[in-house]
């Protein structure tokens, strides 16, 4: 939720900058803005996406060693020119861009009125601009220890970059509990939200603590902690790949993940199933694999998708390691009085791994003596920070703000944790672990056979359908995650209200709904509720109901009673939902193009919210 990036060196500062935000432009969209310290410092702000900006400096650029940047993601103020960050003090002393929210902002704003301050934002982010400023004038203290002095009475989420223009050859970085990447150059520092924003440069990163002071120079680097003793930075090299960010010859970055997602479901269990001898390792669960076969209990946390994620988990881990599984959303379990017992394990599942729900119910577990452990995807990001352990889910970077490939990365590493402790339980015959493993590794060439057979068929079914305001997606078993994650991608791209069901539960509300203008998606293909689903489709054609229909190959039933029907390839049934949820992943893409939506930006939405 909005992305924060800082240069100072030996180069141009602007081209670093501009890169840097493009990068990050899925964490929020809706205005931009860069500050340049050259000649005197240049600030350049505007509604609208990192291209506009540009457009709007024009192709000399700024001229200026060191600069910050910022795309935003509204909070605080519609998304407007003014409200666009850099933030600067009505003085112009100091420069801010700021992820976060502050929440004690008017407070703090009455405060500085009364002494005279005036604003020209709605934004929380500039009364931290005068606020450092206000202190720096009255103490006539440094700019580093008015950051510091003015931080202690705001009460929020923050990471934070500031030039000081009394003080133009430093870049001033501070976070508290939003994320912030420091990357070490050749004669050169970088900040960022998040790292793949600045690994072109640099592998040399530093994550600074809550509340440690950064302050950067071309050539060195102080890190204070909150005691103002400064300390040796902890620098960790980056390893990932930055993978291939562009579009590649695709129109839009969803249809590419999509499609990538044969490949990132392969790296996701490459080096993790093995066929000689039969075996999944874990690398990341060793330490605590004794706590999770002994867990009397898995609580699944996570936000969105991910959540979605953990209610396959939820299957798939009660079916085959036999362990009480429950899934809760991380934004209601962390104001709960959760019963946290001495065996329970917690999961907290996370694309991004910054996700501020889920951070604060990690941490609200761990205060509790919680085991917690991640499965993330971003690496180096907060959650795998702060957890004992984890799995990374390896899908590579995910752009498009709807999530699809980190989904099915996800619910790859969830069925080989399963696996993995059916195995180690004994709950698993030796033939029926190997039979899973290989079945495991063909799901990359069906969901490649899907994508083949289907992309065209699914794009004819959107031009359809595509004028319809409401949408009906059901399932049962673990096809109910399913219906609940076809329904968000749909709603997230498309804006057009769809809900996810129980296919059972359809008699208690939703059939109320259906006439001839809703079209209802049953993901059925085949398992021990064949029959009922059958019997669902049936109520819901009586009622002259349109039904697209998820089925296997040579499914005659269903094929005969749905308006149309979509097949995918059969395997195991817990292996499924990887197939079934791709038709349904390409529904809403088309959907979505052809209602002229932004596929990759949509309105409101952003990837990673480091919000509450
Ligand atoms: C946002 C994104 C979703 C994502 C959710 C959780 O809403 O748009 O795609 O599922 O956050 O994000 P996380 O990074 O924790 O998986």
């Amino acid at each position: 939720m909005c992305g924060i990036i800082g240069y100072v060196g030996t180069e141009d500062a602007y081209p670093v900058i501009i890169q840097g935000l493009k990068r990050l432009e899925y964490r929020g969209y809706d205005s931009a803005g860069v500050a340049i310290a050259g000649d005197g410092v240049h600030l350049y702000k505007r509604k609208g996406k990192v291209k506009d900006l540009e457009d709007y400096i024009g192709p000399e650029g700024i001229k200026g060693k060191l600069g910050i940047g910022h795309t935003r993601w509204a909070t605080h103020g519609e998304p407007e020119d003014k409200n666009a960050h850099p933030h600067r003090s009505m003085h112009g002393h100091f420069i801010v861009v700021h992820n976060g929210i502050i929440e004690n902002y008017v407070r703090l704003k009455e405060r500085l009125m009364s002494k005279g301050y005036r604003f020209s934002s709605d934004t929380d982010t500039e009364v931290i601009a005068n606020l450092i400023e206000y202190t720096y004038l009255k103490g006539n203290v440094s700019a580093l220890t008015a950051i510091r002095l003015a931080l202690r009475k705001v009460i929020g989420a923050y990471g934070l970059g500031i030039i000081c223009t009394d003080e133009p050859d430093k870049l001033f970085a501070i976070r508290k509990g939003s994320p912030l990447v420091i990357g070490i150059g050749e004669n050169a520092h970088y900040i960022a939200s998040d790292a793949p924003a600045i690994m072109e440069h640099t592998r040399k990163v530093v994550y600074p603590d809550d509340d440690e002071m950064v302050v950067l120079w071309n050539d060195h680097m102080i890190l204070q902690t909150p005691e103002n003793h400064n300390h040796k930075p902890v620098v960790k090299i980056l390893d990932q790949e930055i993978g291939d960010i562009g579009k590649g010859s695709f129109p839009h970055y969803m249809l590419k993940e999509i499609f990538e997602q044969p490949d990132s479901i392969r790296d996701t269990f490459r080096g993790r199933i093995s066929e000689d001898p039969f075996a999944i390792h874990l690398g990341g669960l060793y330490s605590v694999l004794p706590a999770l076969r002994y867990a009397g209990r898995i609580i699944i946390l996570g936000c969105g998708t991910s959540w979605h994620a953990g209610l396959i988990g939820e299957y798939l881990l009660e079916e085959f390691a036999h362990i009480p599984v429950e899934v809760e959303y991380a934004s209601e379990f962390r104001y709960r009085h959760p019963v946290i017992r001495k065996d329970d394990v917690i999961i907290a599942i996370s694309q991004s791994g910054e996700t501020a729900d889920t951070l604060a119910a990690i941490r609200k577990a761990r205060e509790a003596g919680a085991l917690v452990l991640g499965i993330c995807n971003v690496v180096g990001s907060s959650i795998p920070r702060e957890t004992e352990a984890g799995v990374y889910t390896h899908a590579g970077p995910e752009i498009g703000v709807a999530s699809t490939k980190a989904f099915t990365a996800q619910v790859t590493v969830l069925t080989m944790i399963a696996m993995l402790l059916a195995k180690e339980k004994n709950l698993i015959d030796d033939r029926s672990f190997h039979r899973f493993i290989r079945e495991l590794k063909k799901i990359p060439e069906k969901i490649r056979y899907i994508l083949a057979q289907n992309n065209d068929v699914i794009r004819d079914l959107a031009e359809q359908y595509k004028d319809v305001n409401n949408f009906l997606y059901l399932g049962r078993g673990y096809f109910f995650p399913v219906a609940l994650e076809g329904a968000l991608k749909l709603k997230e791209i498309s804006y057009i209200h769809a809900e996810g069901y129980p296919a059972a539960e359809m008699k208690h509300g939703p059939i109320a709904l259906i006439d001839e203008n809703m079209p209802v998606v049953f993901i059925a293909p085949k398992d021990d509720t064949y029959d009922k689903i059958v019997s669902n489709i049936r109520e819901v054609k009586a009622r002259k109901g349109k039904v697209i229909a998820i089925v296997n190959e040579k499914d005659r039933t269903i094929s005969e009673l749905a308006t149309h029907v979509i097949e995918i390839p059969s395997t195991f049934l817990a292996l499924t939902p990887l197939l079934a949820v791709i038709p349904l992943q390409l529904l809403a893409y088309h959907m979505a193009v052809l209602r002229g939506c932004n596929v990759d930006q949509p309105r409101n939405l952003a990837k990673s919210v480091t919000v509450e």
